[in-house]
């Protein structure tokens, strides 16, 4: 399930949010995880199953817009799925009050997982 990062979550936030291409760097990803404790436009979610195995970040932009900006997922659990379920959770949180977008970075895993949905409509309908 997707949860709210609180900050006795830190460690573990940083090590996924280092997966990152562009948080490689010690200090850049500090300032990263900063934004998100104290920009009240920047939001953190992490995905807990028994151990916490992902991370999800997005900013407000606007009354209307918000960018998807960090996914990560712990390379053990990767391509189990978690990274859509992730995107899932915050397009249920987000989608109706925002317009959704991805930063560069994440658009191609963003246009994958939205053909991914519509794929899952057309089967059901
Ligand atoms: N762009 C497009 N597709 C990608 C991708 C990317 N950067 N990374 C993985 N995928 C694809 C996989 O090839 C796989 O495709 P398939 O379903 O056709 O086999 C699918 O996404 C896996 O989906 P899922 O299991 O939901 O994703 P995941 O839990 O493995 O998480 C990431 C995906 C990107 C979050 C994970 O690979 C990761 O943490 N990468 C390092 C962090 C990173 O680079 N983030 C920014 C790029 S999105």
């Amino acid at each position: 399930m997707l949860i709210r990062y609180k900050k006795d979550l830190e460690k573990i936030a940083m090590g996924l949010l280092s997966f990152m291409p562009d948080e490689k760097d010690v200090r850049k990803l500090q300032e990263t995880i900063q934004a998100y404790e104290t920009n009240e436009a920047w939001h953190l979610y992490l995905w807990r199953e028994e151990d916490v195995l992902g991370a999800i970040g997005l900013r407000i932009e606007d009354d209307t817009h918000a960018i998807i900006q960090h996914i990560s997922v712990n390379p053990s659990h990767r391509n189990q799925g978690i990274g859509k379920k992730m995107l899932d959770g915050i397009v249920k949180k987000y989608a109706k009050k925002y317009e959704l977008a991805a930063d560069e970075l994440l658009n191609d895993f963003f246009e994958k997982y939205k053909l991914f949905i519509d794929e899952q409509k057309t089967e059901n309908e």
